[in-house]
């Protein structure tokens, strides 16, 4: 339960800025985990704060100075006592998640969307892509959907497969195709990896597999262990997944296309494995070591020969 001090204090709030520094002040002051689409105290109040007052977050500053209704207030109150009482990111008690400018129905069968590549899915790749030679997108480990459709989004000509092994997740992403209006050019697929996808070539290839190592997963704070564990953990060193596309990889590449991955903190020990792969890390807002960019043709001069042990 939110304090009696605070909860008492909701009744006398009167706008949706007060509202927003309410629920900052709790927020802040216990043990929650800010990482599932936030990453402060304040932005989760404000996105909690916008679905309590059925505003998309992006337009939630227009509505700081309205009043706040009585039935807004304890929506939110009960928004935030349930974030701190079980620790579930705020995408799954809201049933949504933003992504690259776009909403996505989300709950516990998918991972909640915050790959950094989506930065680089909104310039289309600029400058490593040429966007007017791009027909076919794989969506790797798709999850949500939600790099899938916001490449067709990005790329409104090109066809896109979406592939994942968990069947629940796609019955997410196919609620996410369909409200999104982009069945005619976002197909799902379940696939282990490529193993469905032979014969397919593609002139981008993105992907954010799981990649959190055994020992590194009992280290998660508490919200991750709300999300599917098939989605993050791949194997002891977390390289399982990553090896496998490294390995596959070029046989479903176009001769000029590239591969994009995130591989998170994974990415030293993946270094580490291939010592002659080529890697180019590129620049996100969170730094510059945890989505990588290969080519086809780097992929097919350098096969993924992991170091001898
Ligand atoms: C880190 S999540 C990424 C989801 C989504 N792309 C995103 O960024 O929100 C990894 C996804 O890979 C899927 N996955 C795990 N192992 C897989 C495999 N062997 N083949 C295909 N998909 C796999 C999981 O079901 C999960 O949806």
């Amino acid at each position: 339960m939110v304090r009696e001090k605070s909860a008492n204090s909701i009744a006398t709030l009167r706008s949706v800025r007060d509202a927003i520094v309410w629920a900052e002040k709790l927020l802040a002051g216990v043990d929650v985990y800010f990482g599932h689409g936030t990453d402060n105290a304040l932005d989760e109040a404000a996105w909690l704060v916008s679905a309590a007052i059925a505003v998309p977050p992006a337009e939630l500053a227009k509505h700081h100075r309205r009043p706040i209704a009585a039935a807004a207030r304890a929506r939110l109150k009960e928004l935030v006592e349930q974030r701190i009482a079980t620790r579930k990111p705020a995408a799954y008690l809201l049933n949504e998640a933003w992504f690259a400018g776009l909403r996505f129905y989300v709950d516990e069968r998918v991972i909640v969307p915050r790959s950094l590549t989506g930065e680089f899915i909104r310039q289309g790749f600029t400058p490593w892509v040429d966007a007017t030679r791009v027909r076919k997108i794989l969506d790797l480990c798709t999850g949500s959907g939600c790099m899938a459709i916001a490449c067709a989004v990005a790329f409104p000509s090109a066809q896109v497969d979406a592939a994942d092994i968990s069947n629940d997740a796609l019955a997410v992403a196919r609620i996410n195709v369909d409200t999104h209006g982009l069945g005619d050019r976002v197909r799902l697929l379940q696939s282990d990896l490529f193993s469905n996808l032979a014969g397919n070539r593609y002139d981008v290839i993105i992907t954010n597999p799981p990649y959190v190592g055994r020992a590194e997963m009992k280290t998660l704070p508490q919200e991750y262990r709300h999300e599917p564990k098939l989605a993050l953990e791949s194997g002891a060193s977390g390289l399982d997944a990553i090896t496998r596309i490294l390995r596959d990889g070029a046989d479903h590449l176009e001769p000029d296309g590239v591969l994009i991955a995130e591989v998170g903190h994974s990415n030293e020990a993946l270094q580490e494995k291939f010592p002659d792969m080529p890697f180019r890390w590129l620049t996100t807002r969170h730094g510059d070591d945890s989505v990588f960019l290969l080519t086809a043709k780097q992929l097919r001069e350098k096969p993924a020969r992991a170091r001898k042990r």
